[in-house]
């Protein structure tokens, strides 16, 4: 008889942002001439680059010929993407990334899911606390023991060293979902940590192209020694737009040799790569017009965060993130109520009295709790009245 995976058991019963599409559906059904504003994950909402296009264009041309078609790509990404990213992301900011450390994927969501496939059941895993779903689903559906060192407004966002020992560490920055950013000096501590303790960090970048301050580390391996013990994660969702479109790489040093082979083994076995019009797409953002065309709609998206930081705060609220990244950090009305969560409970209000969809903090974790995020992928005019709204129903939050 074919037995199931009963770690998959211990989950939740359903993704959290399935839950959250479920819930305002439902209302939806109900008051069908409401007109919701979602606010809630973290999709984007303008288009893709006029470069980005373009190139897409181009390559299903290329497909459309003989002598130009393409079938099966490797399974790593083909070069020419692979030595844009070396050299855009890395080596002109100092890192020496070789391509064949570079593993074309599609999206920062599944290798940081499939990863674990590399590592025993056995290691210790330690989430900073809220978290990305992913990371903590994941590991629950390989049984792995899960230890949380909490971020809230008391520590300043910043996560306590693990206090027992650890074999795996994940860490999100700028952070989904609180917005918050890791100085130098504070990653430097989880990678000697992780050298000292012989761990891996599994390090997720998959925002730092909405880092605007400087001296904000974008990627792990400006740390010393972090090519030693660090695997790092890069999304193009965020970056480009590309949600829709699907691409993203993973970086795993020549240092963690071992960990490279497994990866490339279980990349050719478990994937096919990711199409050739889809990696045409992501090398264009790595040209002159591309990168000024993302960057000015991550500025679109950044002008959105300063609004909403600024407009929540002056209705009172204690606000976080939205600085260096594309997410709002509140915290919302304490709920007295035993076994009622305010998060959620902030979620329903907003929802009914402001048809208005945000994500409850306590969905990403227990330290969550009382806590609310915003995203700031939204339209211009989608924010503005979402802002609008809730200040109309503040009081009654
Ligand atoms: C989020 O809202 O947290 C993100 O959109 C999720 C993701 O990137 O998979």
């Amino acid at each position: 008889m074919a037995t199931i995976n009963e770690n998959f058991l211990k989950l939740e019963s359903s993704y959290l942002f399935s839950t959250i599409a479920k819930k305002v559906n439902a209302y939806k059904e109900a008051n069908p001439d409401k007109k919701i504003i979602r606010l809630g994950i973290g999709d984007v909402t303008q288009p893709l680059a006029p470069a980005v296009i373009e190139a897409m264009h181009k390559a299903v041309d290329e497909l459309s010929t003989e002598s130009t078609f393409r079938g099966y790509g490797p399974e790593q990404g083909y070069d020419f993407l692979r030595k844009a990213i070396a050299e855009n992301d890395f080596i002109k900011r100092g890192i020496n990334i070789n391509i064949d450390e570079v593993f074309v994927n599609d999206g920062a969501k599944s290798d940081t899911g499939n990863i674990g496939d590399i590592f025993s059941t056995d290691n210790i895993v330690c989430l900073t606390d809220p978290v990305y779903p992913v990371y903590m689903d994941s590991n629950t559906m390989a049984g792995r023991k899960i230890i949380y060192s909490p971020c809230n407004a008391e520590n300043n966002f910043v996560a306590a060293l693990p206090k027992e020992h650890v074999d795996i560490i994940y860490l999100c920055y700028p952070n989904n979902p609180t917005g918050t950013v890791i100085t130098r000096d504070q990653l430097k501590k989880w990678v000697d940590y992780a050298l000292a303790n012989q761990a891996i960090i599994l390090y997720d970048a998959a925002y730092e192209a909405y880092i605007q301050e400087e001296n904000i580390p974008h990627s792990i391996y400006e740390i010393e020694g972090a090519k030693k013990c660090a695997i790092e994660f890069h999304s193009y969702s965020k970056t480009a737009g590309f949600t829709g479109v699907r691409c993203g790489y993973t970086i795993v040093p020549k240092e963690l040799d071992t960990l490279r082979s497994l990866w490339l083994r279980r990349q050719t076995t478990k994937f096919n790569g990711t199409s050739y019009i889809q990696q045409r797409a992501a090398e264009a953002i790595y040209s002159e017009e591309g990168k000024k065309q993302v960057k000015k709609t991550i500025q679109y998206y950044m002008e959105n965060a300063r609004l909403m930081r600024e407009t929540f705060a002056s209705m009172g609220f204690d606000v976080y993130g939205g600085v260096n990244a594309p997410y709002i950090w509140i915290k919302v009305p304490e709920v007295a109520q035993e076994g009622v969560s305010s998060s959620w409970s902030f979620f329903d209000k907003l929802l009914t009295l402001a048809n208005v969809v945000g994500t409850p903090g306590v969905g990403f974790g227990a330290a969550g709790e009382g806590y609310f995020r915003f995203t700031a992928f939204g339209k211009r005019e989608d924010c503005i009245e979402a802002l609008e709204r809730i200040k109309a129903v503040k009081d009654l939050l």
